[in-house]
């Protein structure tokens, strides 16, 4: 079935995708989840200039602390601790998300405070926890470089400023896609390339309900649901925390208490550890905390192995080769 004439996944696609849809063309299984684009296009030299801040401890006010730091490209683009060290050598109030597929995402952060990738990047610059800084004391130090100074002047006429800088972090976070995982081959058509085991697991994932709120091309990353919408997560949990409230710290409004993002689950397998507390180290107690927070259900163990199977299908790669689960 061709794309163009599938109005559900067309709307899915716009829905869950802000940046053009690419597959014009492309024969699709239809399905509510779609493949990572092969490819987007970017200005490659901004591209290389955000790689380069996105790796500089420059960017912190000690000089330490790079982003790649509590991102690691090798490493899932997370940190792979249940909750990342800060600039004082504590530990973050919450868990790092991953970088990959940001861009997919319809906002940024767990509670979603961010609705584009460059007002992400100054609430990380900003953040007291992380890199700490400020303009007026960040701008000086990129100008005192001849190497930035050049790199900057060469793509923005207006040379290092705050838009330019976020817009060159940005634009290299749009590049951090993982397209090519096993189950976007499946999606375009190779059904060879799962198990009899992990269609079985995505079977499962439809039939009993994960699919509502994982779905899209970053299966999740573009609705807000409650955590414990059939039990109450926190109190089994305890030691209720502020970041625990996600959306109210955003909007103060009652109803939002303990709503998320719901978090994209492409590379699930190699982020770890889980939820925005980072409570869970194995794939299969998230999936049965799931199950009984978010659908009021209990799923059978046999069934909750081929979710866990299937989810493993959804690791995918970056610069041709697949992410790795080094630090797990
Ligand atoms: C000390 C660790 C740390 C550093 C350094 C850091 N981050 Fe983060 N990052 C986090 C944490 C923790 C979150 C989640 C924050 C939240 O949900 O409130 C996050 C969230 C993000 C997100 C949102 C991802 C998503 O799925 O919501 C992006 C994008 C991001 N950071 C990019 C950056 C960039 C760019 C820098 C450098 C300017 C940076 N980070 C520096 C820990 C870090
Ligand atoms: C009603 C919406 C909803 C349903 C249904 C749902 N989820 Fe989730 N899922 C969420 C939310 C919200 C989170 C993030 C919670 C948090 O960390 O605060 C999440 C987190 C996850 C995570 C952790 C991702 C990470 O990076 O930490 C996994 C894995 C996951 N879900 C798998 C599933 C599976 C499998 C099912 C079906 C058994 C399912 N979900 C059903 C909303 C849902």
């Amino acid at each position: 079935m061709r794309i163009d004439k599938t109005f559900p996944t067309l709307l899915l696609c716009i829905l869950s995708f802000n940046l053009q849809c690419s597959y014009a063309g492309e024969e699709l299984k239809n399905e509510p989840i779609l493949p990572i684009p092969l490819k987007i296009v970017l200005n490659p030299q901004k591209v290389a200039l955000g790689e380069k801040l996105f790796h500089d401890p420059l960017l912190s006010h000690n000089n330490k602390m790079a982003c790649a730091q509590c991102h690691q490209l090798n490493n899932g683009g997370d940190d792979g601790l249940k909750t990342s060290i800060t600039n004082n050598g504590k530990p973050d109030l919450i868990n790092a998300p991953t970088v990959f597929n940001s861009i997919f995402n319809f906002r940024q952060t767990w509670r979603g405070a961010f609705k584009t990738l460059e007002l992400q990047a100054e609430g990380d610059l900003k953040n007291p926890r992380h890199a700490a800084t400020n303009w007026q004391e960040l701008l000086p130090k990129l100008k005192s470089k001849a190497h930035y100074k050049t790199d900057f002047n060469a793509i923005y006429p207006e040379g290092i400023n705050r838009e330019s800088v976020l817009d060159a972090i940005a634009t290299y976070e749009k590049s951090l896609i993982t397209p090519n995982s096993r189950f976007d081959q499946y999606l375009r058509g190779n059904n060879n390339a799962l198990t009899a085991d992990e269609k079985e697991g995505y079977t499962h994932f439809k039939r009993y309900g994960c699919i509502a709120c994982h779905q899209g091309v970053n299966v999740g990353g573009n609705v807000f649901q409650k955590l414990g919408l059939f039990d109450n997560y926190f109190e089994h949990r305890g030691k209720i925390t502020k970041a625990d409230y996600g959306l109210y710290n955003v909007t103060k409004d009652e109803k939002d208490r303990h709503v998320f993002r719901v978090p994209s689950l492409r590379n699930v397998a190699v982020t770890g550890p889980y939820l925005h507390d980072g409570t869970f180290k194995d794939l299969q107690d998230v999936i049965e905390v799931m199950a009984k927070f978010q659908l009021g259900i209990r799923i059978k163990e046999k069934h909750v192995l081929k979710i866990k199977k299937f989810l493993q299908t959804l690791t995918g790669e970056y610069k041709g080769k697949p992410l790795n689960k080094d630090n797990k």
